[in-house]
């Protein structure tokens, strides 16, 4: 990871230089500049973490280069130093933005600290704006959650790469969030890419970084998302809709740990670990000639797979409790009850939009329905189960016909009894047969009902 890079700015050469050297031991990259103006001409074209900026400066001074670098909406952190013991101008320069002033003579301590004291502050920022944003745990009890929920912690932990598939709204973002929390990184950043949300033009961009001026457009120069989440993790999502010349330039990445900014010819090394995320099958993407073989393999090294909510309906009454607390804390609507009629129809959707269409049908009855208490009649907006193309698991081709049979009825039987809360009197009449009958069958298949 690297340490950051100081833009030291000061007309005096001794200065620079003793600034130059303090900082470099420190393992920190410097620039220097002469005078505002140089000092305006660096920061159009390059980064920095942090300015350290002189306020006697001859032309413009350093006052006004602050006043102009935020109105050009610079977010980099200024230190500022004073010549003369002058309190007055270090207060104007607090109030137009600066993080601290140090007064000449220098003291090399007094230096280190300040530089440090603002980079953690910057680095703090970023980390509680990334922390507002999404959740870290895994809400539900059932064996195909836990197993979910045991995986992450484990892959977590190891330095691997991740690749997360899963239908749309299951989870893949919040294990991605939940592997960071529980890795190594956890104290460095996160940093989420939608890849299918960003013209195939300006990915690069968005990855790389670009200088102010590398394409029509950049007026500015700009961070890419590998070296916003050095030190940390990088979660490349919806990674089946990058073009294959983006994902050759991710591979360069992944094999070197080091890019270019758009428009730049400096490399840049990072230590980032990347989890990428799909909701697409790859391999047949792979097979279509959509997706590099070489970057699943590399992104691949551990694959977890997030299960539908279709496969796990009896998380269900504690996702919507789960919710119903949620919604409420947010919106200050009164809290509401699901009763055992609501969570069984609940239960017997398909739910294509798996967690985040459950969680929007809870908020929309908490806002729509004026009682108490949820019943299934409350719920008559929820498309009737259609009965076909039941998602009762997958066979294998080849299997003997009796085999095939008798695992596609397993599997059938085994999700009605779970549409219905483990109660074999319903799932009986549901599945139209005899409740002695489903008994004798469950025994058969080795499903002992709950
Ligand atoms: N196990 C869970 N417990 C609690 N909330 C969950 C759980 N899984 C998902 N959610 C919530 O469901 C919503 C969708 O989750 P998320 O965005 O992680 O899904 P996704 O798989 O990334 O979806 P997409 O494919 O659309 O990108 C979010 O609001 C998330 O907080
Ligand atoms: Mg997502």
């Amino acid at each position: 990871m690297h340490q950051g890079s100081i833009l030291i700015v000061d007309d005096e050469p001794g200065i620079r230089e003793l600034l130059g050297q303090i900082l470099g031991d420190e393992g920190y990259e410097t620039a220097e500049a002469a005078s505002g103006e140089e000092a305006l001409t660096l920061l159009e074209r390059e980064l920095y973490d942090l300015v350290l900026l002189d306020l006697w400066l001859p032309g413009i001074d350093g006052l006004e280069v602050l006043r102009r670098l935020r109105e050009a909406g610079y977010q980099v952190p200024v230190i500022v130093i004073s010549g003369h013991a002058s309190g007055e101008q270090a207060v104007a320069a607090v109030r137009e933005g600066a993080r601290d002033f140090l007064e000449k003579p220098l003291s090399y301590d007094r230096v280190v600290l300040s530089v440090r004291n603002a980079l953690d502050q910057a680095r703090l920022e970023r980390r509680v704006a990334e922390a507002a944003e999404g959740r870290v745990a895994l809400t539900g009890s059932s064996p195909a959650i836990r197993e979910l929920r045991r995986q992450v912690i484990t892959a977590g932990a190891s330095e691997g790469r991740v690749l997360i598939s899963g239908p749309n709204g299951s989870g893949k973002e919040v294990v991605a969030r939940m592997l960071h929390r529980h890795s190594g990184r956890a104290g460095g950043p996160f940093v989420a890419v939608n890849c299918a949300a960003i013209p195939s033009e300006l990915i690069e961009s968005e990855l790389f970084g670009h200088l102010r001026g590398a394409f029509t457009g950049a007026v500015e120069s700009k961070r890419g998302k590998f070296e916003l989440a050095d030190g940390g993790t990088l979660f490349l999502d919806e990674i089946g809709d990058m073009s294959l010349l983006t994902q050759a330039k991710v591979l360069r990445v992944l094999q070197e740990q080091r890019f270019t900014r758009l428009g730049g010819s400096r490399e840049i090394t990072v230590d980032v670990r990347v989890i990428a995320a799909t909701n697409k099958d790859l391999e047949a993407e792979i097979e279509a000639g959509r997706f590099r073989q070489d970057l699943f393999f590399r992104l691949n090294v551990i694959p977890v797979r997030v299960p539908a909510l279709a496969e796990r309906l009896e998380d269900i009454p504690e996702l919507v409790e789960e919710f119903v607390a949620e919604v409420a804390g947010s919106t200050g609507l009164r809290p509401k009850l699901f009763a055992p009629d609501a969570l069984d129809r609940l239960r017997e959707y398909g739910w294509p939009g798996n967690v985040r269409e459950l969680r929007n049908v809870v908020e929309r009855v908490m806002i729509m329905v004026p009682g108490e208490t949820i019943h299934a009649a409350d719920l008559a907006f929820l498309p009737a189960d259609s009965g076909v193309a039941p998602p009762a698991g997958e066979v294998p081709r080849d299997l003997p016909l009796r085999e095939a049979r008798e695992r596609f009825e397993r599997e059938y039987i085994r999700q009605a009894l779970e549409r219905c809360g483990g109660n074999v009197t319903r799932a009986a009449a549901r599945l139209g047969v005899e409740r002695s009958h489903l008994h004798r069958k469950l025994r058969q298949l080795g499903l002992a009902p709950r």
